[in-house]
């Protein structure tokens, strides 16, 4: 078979075993994996029904083959229900793998249940190859702590903490998200993707997924100028993966344009980012030195320049004029607000009573005309 040299970012169409045997050993710096989770999901293709040692040997053989394209300094991290969290993590150690974190990303509006606890986390292994030797680049994820944010504590450290392995700060894309493809039902948001291939690779390395799906690894890949490679089994997710890849190459460009602020679009997104994690009303925040300062410092390791806290401040007034600003709570007085689907059922009972009433003044007006007729 042909070896495959991932020296630009595509979406290859096919299985990722196959695929996989096609690469060189050791090509991809950071693989982020989120595989059918044997739970009954309907794909387009793949049945997600196996037995469970199917599931558990398919899922050994996978990772093994990931692990063999990972470089020796490769972090991989997988997305897992709780049904083969466990298995998978067992896996991993056989595989030689070292598990750094067991992070559990937390999200809002998780299915509804009647008779158990709403399910609203999914579990994200994190393991290097090598224990001692990986790439973990601290300084862009760091944020203001409480120290900050609530004390105004100017010996805190301005570069600010690190965040915890529960993750709370990436809402779940739904409708309304401009990210969202709408033709697969388990798009990962590309914020909790920033996160991973910021703090894991640099740029011009091969971020690998082996389970490509709408293609968010890929495309926040390139976002940040790194090669993105995606293997997906579908074909019709696999063609659309790929518009979704081309056009966020073509953004790529787009964002790091400025505008009359002199402000570009890649800057603003991580201010956005770092306000959801700072989770403080801007108003509290650009009154409080200790934490301004602390996200100068942020958005210089985020952003890679320079910025004043004035600047950053005005920024975030700005964002927030516009209603530009990530929802964070108790950012704005309570006032009800009413869903998408009721408020349209709210205008449809006006519009039918309107046009039930039609015929009736219809009748009045021509009583009224006929009476006041010369
Ligand atoms: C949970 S989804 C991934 C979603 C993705 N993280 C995203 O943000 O869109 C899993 C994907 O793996 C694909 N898949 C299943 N078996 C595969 C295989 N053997 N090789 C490659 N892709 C596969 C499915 O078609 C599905 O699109």
């Amino acid at each position: 078979m042909k070896e495959a040299t991932w020296s630009r970012s595509e979406i290859l169409h096919g299985d990722c075993l196959r695929l996989l045997a096609t690469a060189p050993a050791g090509v991809a710096r950071l693989a982020f994996a989120d595989p059918p989770f044997n739970i009954g999901y309907k794909y387009d293709h793949y049945d997600d029904a196996r037995t469970y040692r199917d599931y558990v040997d398919w899922s050994r053989r996978w990772m093994e083959s990931v692990t063999r394209v990972l470089s020796p300094d490769g972090s991989f991290y997988i997305a897992i229900g709780d049904e083969y969290a466990a298995e998978l993590r067992v896996i991993g150690r056989e595989l030689g793998l070292t598990l750094r974190n067991w992070i559990i990303w937390h999200y809002h509006f998780g299915q509804n249940t009647r008779d158990k606890f709403v399910r609203a986390h999914t579990h994200i292994l994190y393991f290097v190859r090598d224990p001692k030797r990986y790439v973990f680049h601290d300084d862009v994820l760091r944020f203001p702590s409480a120290r900050h944010t609530e004390y105004g504590d100017r010996r805190a450290n301005p570069a600010g903490r690190l965040p915890d392995d529960v993750w709370n700060e990436f809402p779940r894309v739904c409708g309304t998200f401009k990210e969202r493809q709408g033709w697969h039902g388990c798009q990962m948001p590309e914020a909790l993707l920033t996160r991973i291939v910021r703090a894991s690779s640099d740029p011009g390395d091969v971020v690998l997924d082996p389970f490509a799906g709408s293609g968010t690894t890929p495309a926040t890949a390139v976002k940040w100028g790194r090669i993105g490679i995606g293997i997906e089994s579908s074909g019709k997710y696999a063609v659309a993966a790929r518009d979704r890849l081309k056009s966020a190459m073509r953004t790529a460009e787009r964002r790091n344009r400025r505008d009359s602020d002199g402000w570009c679009e890649r800057e603003r997104e991580c201010l956005r980012q770092l306000y959801r994690e700072t989770e403080t009303p801007v108003e509290s925040l650009v009154a409080n030195a200790a934490a301004m300062e602390c996200i100068r410092h942020a958005m210089r390791a985020r952003a890679e320049r320079e910025f004043t806290t004035d600047e950053i401040a005005a920024q975030l007034r700005a964002l927030q004029g516009k209603n530009d600003l990530p929802k964070i709570k108790n950012d704005r007085p309570y006032r009800a607000r009413q869903h998408r689907k009721e408020a349209f059922a709210q205008d449809r009972k006006l519009a039918e009573s309107w046009f039930a009433g039609l015929p009736e003044r219809l009748r009045r007006a021509n009583e009224h005309a006929v009476a006041h007729r010369d």
